[in-house]
């Protein structure tokens, strides 16, 4: 058991220790402590920095006013033009500071001296000095151990947020501005280049907002846009700006466009191309519906399909349709080939003489069908004479009479 908690508190002391990033340090002086970061606090223009700080003094102080300074590495200690912050008089702020710096903890009692600069320069590089003081201006305490702020050049960039882009479907690109500090907002701006273009405003159905750190655009896709670039632009103030350049791809697909001669001499190739544009790319096909021939597509990249048939005969013409599948959208396009005889060729006299002799049959049959017909409706009424012929003839032809008629011989 005992084994248990002591594994445990150490646990938990190396967890705190990990969090705190082993980077803080404390120093005490006639028991005034303060704890900073140990080492440079780095950061970048236009953002913010936050010098983490925290102090205890003697049992017999009674903490009222907090004041921070900032001063070079040479001034063994800052002085009262050196102030940054004044919880007691603003006045004696730094003109360049004023309104950039606030207290994390405004309530002194906590002990939390924690600072955050906003709207920084690299000029704000430097060492930052804390003084304690009782409600009397004289009576304070100034610690020696100072935090050391480094600021660079701006690096980060905004973030662009994109979401699936489909011509057509109105869409929102959020950009956030890097960092958030609680100092001046920076100003957002989108600017449209299309591919070769100068830069310009998008076009368009087109409403940007911007609320403090981001800024959205929204409009109606086209695929015109698709591989244009859209630019996020982030001013801080004393024109430190980034910005971030994104690709627009949008979804789009247009009806396939059939290019070729569509009508061609019996022995010539069939020669067709079936271009599609869209992105990604689409799934082209041929097909001829009314035939279960095969059709020979020879290449199908991305962006077109060719219908070859070399020497075409007549029974190639007809209606071929292209088709185009791009995700949920089928798109086609038909072409109507003519296979057009040769002329002067046997095989061109040949049909002409088959229709002739057909043509000629049906109608010799067609004739004597009708005179047939005639003929019948005539003998619908039967005179006497004919009832008497039909009479003998029908006693003629009776089986039946032959056999009686046999014994009497
Ligand atoms: C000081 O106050 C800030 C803001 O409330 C807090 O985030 C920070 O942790 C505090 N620091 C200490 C050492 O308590
Ligand atoms: C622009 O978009 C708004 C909101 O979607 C719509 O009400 C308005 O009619 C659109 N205007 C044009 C010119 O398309
Ligand atoms: C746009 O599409 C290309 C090709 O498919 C891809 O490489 C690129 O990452 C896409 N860009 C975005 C912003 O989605």
């Amino acid at each position: 058991m005992f084994v248990l908690i002591w594994t445990t508190l150490l646990f938990s002391v190396r967890g705190i220790t990990a969090d705190a990033g082993a980077a803080v340090k404390e120093h005490c002086d006639n028991g005034f402590c303060i704890t900073l970061s140990e080492g440079e606090i780095t950061a970048e223009a236009g953002l913010c920095v936050v010098i983490p700080c925290s102090f205890t003094t003697a049992s017999d102080f009674r903490p009222k006013h907090m004041v921070w300074y900032k001063c070079e590495p040479y001034q063994r200690k800052c002085v009262d033009s050196d102030v940054i912050l004044h919880t007691k008089n603003n006045n004696k702020v730094q003109s360049g500071f004023k309104g950039r710096v606030s207290l994390l903890e405004p309530d002194v009692s906590l002990r939390n001296c924690s600072i955050i600069i906003n709207d920084l320069t690299e000029s704000d590089s430097g060492l930052y000095q804390f003084r304690v003081q009782e409600s009397g201006t004289k009576n304070g305490f100034t610690f020696s151990l100072k935090a050391t702020v480094s600021v660079k050049g701006l690096t980060q960039k905004p973030t662009v947020m994109i979401p699936p882009l489909t011509e057509g479907q109105q869409t929102t690109l959020t950009c956030t501005a890097p960092g958030l500090c609680s100092g001046s907002d920076p100003k957002i701006t989108w600017t449209w280049r299309g591919a070769g273009e100068k830069d310009s405003h998008i076009t368009g159905n087109i409403t940007a907002v911007t609320q403090r750190h981001s800024s959205t655009l929204t409009f109606n896709p086209s695929a015109e846009q698709h591989g244009t670039d859209v630019t996020c632009k982030v001013s801080f103030t004393n024109s430190i700006t980034t910005e971030e350049t994104v690709t627009l791809n949008v979804t789009y697909v247009k009806k396939p466009v059939i290019t070729g001669m569509t009508s061609v001499k019996e022995g010539d190739a069939l020669n067709l191309t079936c271009s599609v544009e869209s992105f990604p790319p689409a799934v082209i096909t041929w097909t001829k519906p009314d035939s279960n021939k095969n059709v020979i597509v020879l290449q199908n990249n991305t962006r077109t399909a060719a219908l070859v048939i070399v020497n075409v005969t007549a029974e190639y013409s007809g209606r071929y349709i292209c088709t185009a599948k791009h995700q949920i959208t089928t798109l086609t396009t038909p072409a109507e080939v003519n296979v057009k005889s040769d002329q002067h060729g046997p095989s061109a006299e040949l049909p002409w003489i088959i229709v002739a002799v057909v043509s000629l049959i049906v109608n010799v049959i067609c004739i004597i069908l009708l005179m047939f017909r005639w003929n019948t409706r005539k003998k619908v009424k039967p005179n006497q004479e004919d009832r008497t012929y039909m009479s003998l003839r029908k006693t003629d032809q009776s089986p039946e009479y032959d056999v009686i008629a046999r014994p009497l011989n």
